[in-house]
């Protein structure tokens, strides 16, 4: 057990050796917050910790005899508002038919052996029981008659904590629940750097960074997904901490649709941190009886700089959240269709695409966008998953064979949350498309939303789906959403009850998901919306991969891929090599860059290899081998950041071997600098001091120490006058390391 309980004093401090996190039952019978940080030992009475002095001024106080207990200045682990807290709550809810100040005191607590599983959504998981310790605690509101639970989950041997909150209506009457968090979280001081990640689309999840001042800062989503424009993760970094060094609180929030996380920093400095669901548009009737669950936050501490935060979220999703054989099995290299031909393809043509591929090593075809209906460009069809006869008259299933044959898989885009206005399904059921019957329909590329709320839509798509599943053996399913949600009302919910529409949504999404991947665990999922419009830990529960963004140039997808992995695993983001100039950008980089960029995910390729010259080929071979060879290192590796690019010309990053015997460094120059630095180096990170390492390809060798010291020697730069002798040069340089440990 990792939790260790003072019954008297009704303390409970959470600790694994790697972090604490400990609260107590206030004298009001609220819990009161005490510390989370780097592991402290276990004593029999925290107490002293909580701040406790009579504040000055004009405050509020609970107790006539105790001017120094007042809620606005003690640091609390679900705060209510209405009593002495003036600060924004976890909690508001309320009765329909009398007032009240939400007042839940403690009850009781349950200890249980790893964790149990969020019914209908997606969180962190437990195979055996040891691997983690989960403390239930339970607070009572009397005149509510509402129970609320608060979870928190410590895991053995990572510096992870997870939490969320169910309430229940005990009482005859129907409650009303306007703010519900996963978490909040009381920092004693402001003293912090908050780091998050925004963008928009085709530039996603770029590395944003503010100190934290007095008042509210905040990111969310009111857009019906995670959106590309807020990622749910926030860090908050010590003001002397780095990449390396110093400490670091990570949260990530797991769920795909509206949250907000915000900080709230008061006259005092303290800084209050919420993460939940977006309150705003959102109520919920809570039926008599009936319980309200929220998603999981995920916190993590690291002393080891904001590298030691991104290692703690990869290895806790690696082993704990990316569920069944997707945990370990390699994913098969892709070839999509999408920037080779977009809508305009036939059998032939993918077979021919397939062909090609397969002789250069690449394992799977993704069919994406266009095959169904009469979809011949985005004003139609979508809802209406049936061949398309014109561009494929043999059907679905004999160009699966064709494509198998050829010695590749076969992988289907669909985008099941989507109506076109166009669509044999719109002219059928006009009512299953969101939004009020009668008043103006907003469109978004064309297209409307389905209303995954209801649970007939959903079935209808789960036979739909499942059906081409089985017909066509898939082996690989990319899951697009490409509109963000307007005038978000159900047909099916009453005036009273849309404020339960965005969460019933993604309910509905997770509910698929859940089905389709139970029923065919042996189909991959990739999650997409719009490229990164919904990568986040909610989707990484059923889709192991996402498409990290539409944008394929290899040096903006320095900047997405540096800012993703600041919480997610590179082995989570696809990333494809394009042909130039590429389509989004119009930049032509060498085709070594494109896939240098590309390694450091899952790899795959974006364009059509029947029109590559014999050298490309060639070149290309030899990149599908060593992606092959190095695959299971990317996968499991350790992910080190060592330059970036929001602040130079050149970025690096590096994966190592857990036993630290092997690593792979990525090296990227943007542009090139005329007459440059005559030894150029670049530090390495993780590796082993004391072990020689050899680099591929040169015979040199060096000691751990020597690489993260005085750094790996870059190749000789082109420098005006050194024409052959020069091993790089030009703008969009990049290269790629392998380093093995060996006898020295
Ligand atoms: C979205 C996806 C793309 C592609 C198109 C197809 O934009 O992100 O990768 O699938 O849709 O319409």
């Amino acid at each position: 057990m990792l939790i260790h309980v003072n019954q008297e004093d009704r303390q409970f401090h959470l600790t694994n050796g790697q972090i604490s996190y400990i609260f107590h039952v206030m004298k009001n019978g609220q819990l009161g917050h005490l510390y989370y940080g780097k592991a402290l030992r276990n004593r029999d009475d925290f107490s002293h910790l909580q701040v406790y002095d009579v504040p000055t001024g004009a405050t509020t106080h609970v107790y006539a005899d105790d001017p120094a207990f007042g809620l606005e200045t003690l640091r609390q682990e679900y705060p209510a508002y209405g009593n002495s807290d003036f600060r924004e709550p976890a909690i508001s809810v309320s009765k329909t038919t009398a007032n009240h100040v939400p007042h839940f005191t403690y009850d009781s607590y349950q200890l249980l052996d790893g964790k149990p599983r969020l019914e209908g959504l997606p969180a962190t998981y437990t195979e055996e029981q040891h691997e983690a310790s989960t403390l239930q605690i339970t607070l009572k509101d009397e005149f509510l008659q509402a129970e609320l639970l608060l979870n928190y989950t410590i895991f053995r041997d990572k510096p992870a904590i997870t939490r969320s909150a169910s309430l229940k209506n005990l009482g005859t009457g129907e409650l009303v629940i306007d703010r519900f968090m996963g978490a909040s979280l009381d920092l004693p001081d402001k003293d912090f750097t908050m780091i998050h990640l925004a963008g928009t689309w085709s530039r996603e999840r770029h590395v944003k960074e503010r100190k934290l001042e007095t008042g509210i800062q905040s990111i969310f989503s009111l857009r019906g997904v995670s959106s590309h424009h807020h990622n749910p993760f926030l860090a908050l970094q010590r003001p002397e901490a780095t990449e390396h060094t110093g400490e670091v609180y990570g949260f990530n929030f797991i769920y795909s649709s509206n949250f907000l996380m915000q900080i709230e920093v008061d006259h005092y400095d303290m800084a209050r941190l919420t993460v939940g669901i977006h309150p705003f548009g959102f109520k919920w009737n809570l039926k008599p009886q009936a319980s309200f669950q929220s998603p999981e936050v995920v916190m993590v501490y690291s002393d080891q700089g904001l590298n030691g935060m991104s290692q703690a979220f990869h290895t806790l999703y690696r082993e704990h959240l990316i569920q069944g054989q997707w945990k370990k099995a390699v994913r098969p290299i892709l070839i999509n269709n999408w920037e080779a031909t977009y809508f305009d393809f036939n059998e032939e043509k993918l077979v021919e695409i397939a062909k090609s591929a397969s002789q250069l090593g690449i394992e799977l075809l993704v069919l994406d966008d266009g095959w169904f209906g009469k979809r011949n460009d985005d004003t139609s069809s979508l809802g209406d998953w049936h061949v398309d006869l014109n561009k494929l008259p043999n059907g679905l299933e004999s160009l699966a064979m064709k494509i198998t044959e050829t010695g590749m898989k076969f992988g289907l885009w669909f985008e099941p949350e989507m109506i076109s206005p166009n669509s044999e399904l719109f002219r059928e059921h006009p009512d299953w498309a969101v939004g009020i019957p009668g008043q103006h329909y907003t469109l978004g590329r064309n297209q409307l939303v389905l209303d995954f709320s209801r649970p007939e839509i959903v079935d209808y798509l789960y036979e739909k789906m499942s059906a081409i599943i089985k017909q066509t053996n898939l082996a690989y399913i990319k899951w697009d959403m490409n509109r963000n949600i307007t005038e978000a009302f159900s047909q099916k919910l009453a005036v009273h009850e849309q404020g339960e529409f965005f969460h019933r949504y993604i309910l509905g999404v997770y509910a698929l998901y859940d089905r389709l991947t139970s029923e065919f665990p042996n189909v991959l999922f990739e999650s997409c919306a719009g490229g990164g419009g919904r990568f986040d830990p909610g989707m990484m529960y059923y889709a192991p991969q996402a498409w990290t963004s539409d944008d394929t140039d290899a040096i903006e997808r320095l900047k997405i891929q540096y800012g993703t992995s600041f919480a997610y695993p590179v082995y989570s983001m696809g990333s494809h090599v394009s042909a130039v100039p590429n389509h989004q950008t119009l930049r032509t980089t060498p085709l070594q860059t494109r896939a240098n960029t590309a390694y450091f995910g899952t790899f795959g390729y974006e364009l059509d290899p029947v029109k590559l010259t014999e050298e490309e080929r060639i070149e290309i071979k030899e990149q599908v081998a060593f992606y092959k060879q190095h695959r299971e290192l990317i996968r499991d590796g350790h992910f080190y950041r060592l330059l970036s690019p929001f602040s130079k010309n050149e970025t690096a990053w590096m994966v190592v071997s857990q036993d630290q015997s092997e690593a792979l460094i990525g090296w990227y120059k943007v542009l090139a600098t005329p007459n440059p630095k005559k030894q150029q180096t670049l530090r390495l990170s993780g590796i082993t001091a004391s072990n020689m390492y050899k680099v591929a390809g040169s015979e040199r060798t060096y000691y751990g120490d020597e690489l993260m010291n005085v750094g790996l020697p870059l190749p000789t730069e082109f420098n005006g006058v050194n024409g052959g002798s020069a091993e790089r040069g030009g703008d969009f340089q990049s290269q790629v390391f392998y380093l093995q440990q060996i006898e020295g």
